[in-house]
């Protein structure tokens, strides 16, 4: 274990979690395109991922699983509180995503944020090789890729953040607003989801921290950093061929059985997030049925809602609301035997999603604001030749899939009119769009993503 690796990710969380089995627990690779993008790029040389195993307390040592060196790092319950529900998610969060909850600035959340940071900071320095490479990940870490280059200026770090990047008007109100631009300038490549988001960071560096340079190269501190633009995606084969399996197909018909073979899917799927505007859909859904622009007969909407970050005030109140608006809306329009809306709040294995993705007419992507949305292309790669995508135009994913009806979602007129739309799109025009679809994300899948990213880095 005291090899050095030549490759260190770092994360919040490690790409691994300890699940319950009968008595006793094991680590299982959490879903998502991240860790099969970079499996085949660390299996080659010696690697680890760094990163917290999702409880308070002491960490485990390092162990490896499925090929990857887990290096897991500890957080005690303070720091879950302080550091992670207090400065990430209530600070940083929301004041990214546009402030559609209001950010809140606790001046006894920053020093945790700091130590934190600091802690990962160290466990990289300690184990990159010389002239080694670290790749930081996300809103969390914002300050590692400064301390590590204080501690290790051999090494080449890249930066990307996973979530929107704030414009000025935004970004200006974080009182820690310095030291979070001058933390990202350690990298020596800072990417984004967007063109927007770099650009944004390259303006504030100019701004606020006396970087002098364009949006595409920066210079801060005799060094040159390059922002840019990588917008995430998925191993879009995998979800291809899961959706061609017998197993995918049988479920998918026993799925549109349950819900009515006669009737049009609608579906959603979410983490239940604020930012998701999970909301909002059920909204234009009950203005549909209301205004007897589809009926109890016509169609059903699926809504899936993964719990998340449950310790946060305003992630229950989101519950809370949303299970309101559901209740509502079934007793409303609701038969015996028959409802609008079924909800499942729980997450569901991939197999199952690509079923439902399979089985679902419209897929409604609706968030207020999203860095990506990779729900958006799981859909998409899941599909065959129909389908309609109807995605927010405030998502990372819609300056890749313009095929898909694009839709204001604060516009609630608006989106009842495309999801309308959607309900009756003719076949042909289906058809059209999809492929456009497909040969959009086949462009840019996670391994061209990761690739892209590494060799701005020169890895
Ligand atoms: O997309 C942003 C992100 O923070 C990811 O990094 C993470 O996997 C996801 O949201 C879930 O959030 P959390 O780690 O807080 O449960």
């Amino acid at each position: 274990m005291s090899k050095k690796s030549q490759i260190v990710i770092i994360s919040n969380r490690l790409p691994v979690a300890r699940v319950r089995r009968g008595g006793s627990s094991e680590w299982r690779t959490s879903p998502g395109g991240l860790v099969s993008a970079l499996t085949p790029i660390l299996s080659k040389r010696p690697s680890r991922w760094i990163g917290w195993a999702g409880t308070s307390g002491s960490a485990p040592e390092p162990f490896e699983h499925e090929g990857i060196l887990n290096h897991p790092v500890r957080l005690s319950r303070e720091e879950m509180e302080t550091y992670y529900e207090g400065f990430c998610n209530r600070t940083l969060w929301p004041l990214y995503h546009d402030a559609v909850r209001t950010p809140e600035y606790r001046r006894r959340w920053w020093r945790p944020y700091v130590e934190v940071n600091r802690r990962f900071a160290e466990a990289a320095a300690d184990t990159v090789a010389k002239r080694g490479t670290v790749w930081v990940h996300d809103y969390h870490l914002q300050l590692v890729p400064a301390m590590i280059r204080e501690l290790r200026p051999d090494v080449r770090i890249g930066f990307f953040l996973h979530i929107p990047f704030p414009p000025q008007e935004l970004f200006a109100q974080l009182p820690w607003r310095q030291p979070i631009l001058a933390g990202l300038l350690g990298a020596d490549v800072v990417g984004f989801q967007t063109r927007g988001g770099a650009q944004n960071f390259s303006r504030l560096c100019r701004r606020y921290v006396a970087a002098e340079g364009t949006r595409e190269e920066l210079h801060y501190e005799g060094r040159t950093i390059l922002p840019g633009a990588y917008p995430v995606s998925i191993d879009v084969e995998r979800f291809e061929q899961l959706a061609k399996t017998e197993s995918v197909r049988r479920r998918t018909e026993e799925f549109r059985k349950r819900l009515g073979a006669d009737r049009k899917i609608i579906l959603g799927v979410d983490r239940m997030d604020y930012t998701k505007g999970i909301d909002i859909r059920l909204h234009a859904y009950r203005g549909l049925l209301r205004t007897e622009r589809t009926t109890l007969e016509e169609s059903v909407l699926v809504q899936v809602a993964v719990p998340s970050r449950e310790r946060v005030e305003q992630y229950g109140e989101l519950r809370a609301h949303v299970e309101q608006l559901v209740g509502e809306i079934n007793g409303e329009f609701g038969e015996l035997g028959r409802t609008p809306i079924h909800y499942l709040h729980r997450s569901l294995p991939t197999e199952e999603l690509v079923a439902l993705y399979r089985a679902a007419d419209v897929m409604l992507v609706t968030p207020l604001r999203d860095g990506m949305n990779l729900v958006a292309k799981e859909y998409v790669a899941s599909r065959d030749d129909t389908g309609v995508l109807v995605l927010s135009e405030f998502t990372g994913s819609a300056k890749e899939l313009h095929s898909a009806l694009l839709v204001n979602p604060h516009d609630i007129d608006g989106l009842e009119a495309a999801l309308h739309t959607a309900l009756h799109m003719p076949p042909g025009e289906q058809e059209d769009r999809m492929k456009s679809l497909h040969r959009a994300l086949r462009r840019n899948d996670v391994f061209h993503w990761a690739n892209r990213f590494l060799d701005a880095l020169k890895v």
